[in-house]
C-alpha cells in the first residue's frame, strides 16, 4: 500500500489561507493530504505547537505566512522566521528536520499554494511515516524530542532569539551592533548546551544515574557530562542521590517524565 501522509499547515489568515481559498476556487490540483489550522499571523505559530503535533504522530507539519514586508501586524513574519530558524536547527540535532518547512504565500499565489503542498508531500513521502506513529513509537526519539520541546521552551534562548533582530540591525543598550553570523553562534552554542541538559535532565527523571552512566546512555564523553552535571546542579534542577563507592549518583529535582 502506498504512503499517505497526514500533513498539518499553519496558515496565516491575510496570505496564505487567502491562497489556498484562491487555489480552491481556482481548482488548483494538489494532494489532499493536508489539514489547515487557520492563524491570524504566522507569527502566532509557537515551535513548541510544531513539535506538538509531530510528538502525535503527524508525518509533517508546514507553517505559511505572507511575504517577508507584507505582515499584516508589520514583522510578525520576521519574528517568525526567527522562531523557525531556530527550530529547524533543533529538528536537525535530531534527524526532523525534513518533516517542517516554512513558506511565504500570497493571498494572490494560489497556484504557488498547489505547488508548495505538493512539493511538501512528496518530500514526506520520502521520509516516510512518523517514527511516533504505529504501535511502536521510536521511545529514544521521543525523549529527544522532548528535550527539543523544553529546550526551545527555555526563557533564555527565547530571549536571545527575540532580541536577534534588535541587537543585529540596531545595537544593544551600549549601541554596540553585535555581526549577525557572530550572533547566530551564540544562538547555535545555547541551543546545543540546552539540549544536552534537558537530555541528561530527562534520564535522571527516570532514575538516579553517575556521570559515566549518562556517558555511556546519550553516547557523549564524561568530561562534557560533568560540565552540564555542574551546571544543572547550580541551578538546582538536580542533586546528589547517593555515592556508590566512590561513585557520586544524581538525580532530578523535578518530577518524573
Ligand atoms: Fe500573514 Fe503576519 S499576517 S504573516
Amino acid at each position: 500500500m502506498s504512503f499517505e501522509p497526514n500533513i498539518l499547515g499553519f496558515l496565516c489568515n491575510w496570505c496564505s489561507y487567502a491562497g489556498a481559498d484562491l487555489a480552491g476556487v481556482s481548482r488548483v490540483q494538489y494532494p489532499p493530504n493536508i489539514r489547515v489550522i487557520r492563524v491570524m499571523c504566522s507569527g502566532r505559530v509557537d515551535p513548541v505547537f510544531v513539535i506538538e503535533a509531530l510528538a502525535t504522530g503527524l508525518d509533517g507539519v508546514i507553517v505559511m505566512g505572507c511575504h517577508l514586508g507584507d505582515c499584516h501586524y508589520i514583522d510578525g513574519n520576521y519574528e517568525e522566521k526567527m522562531k523557525l530558524d531556530l527550530l529547524s536547527k533543533a529538528l536537525q540535532l535530531i534527524g526532523l528536520s525534513g518533516r517542517f518547512r516554512l513558506e511565504w504565500v500570497s493571498a494572490s499565489e494560489g497556484v504557488r499554494f498547489g505547488q508548495v503542498v505538493s512539493e511538501f508531500t512528496k518530500q514526506i513521502k520520502n521520509e516516510g511515516p512518523s517514527p511516533f506513529s504505529g504501535s511502536k513509537p521510536n521511545q529514544k526519539l521521543k525523549e529527544d524530542l522532548e528535550a527539543i520541546k523544553r529546550t526551545l521552551s527555555d526563557n533564555r534562548l527565547r530571549t536571545l532569539v527575540g532580541r536577534e533582530r534588535a541587537i543585529t540591525e540596531f545595537g544593544n543598550v551600549y549601541e554596540e551592533i553585535i555581526e549577525f553570523e557572530e550572533y547566530e553562534k551564540i544562538i547555535d552554542d545555547a541551543l546545543n548546551s540546552e539540549f544536552l541538559r534537558n537530555k541528561i535532565l530527562i534520564k535522571l527523571e527516570k532514575e538516579p544515574l553517575s556521570v559515566k552512566n549518562l556517558s555511556k546512555s546519550l553516547s557523549i564523553e564524561s568530561s562534557l557530562i560533568l560540565e552540564h552535571i555542574v551546571s544543572l546542579k547550580a541551578r538546582n534542577l538536580i542533586d546528589f542521590n547517593r555515592i556508590d563507592g566512590i561513585t557520586p549518583y544524581y538525580h532530578a529535582l523535578k518530577e518524573a517524565l
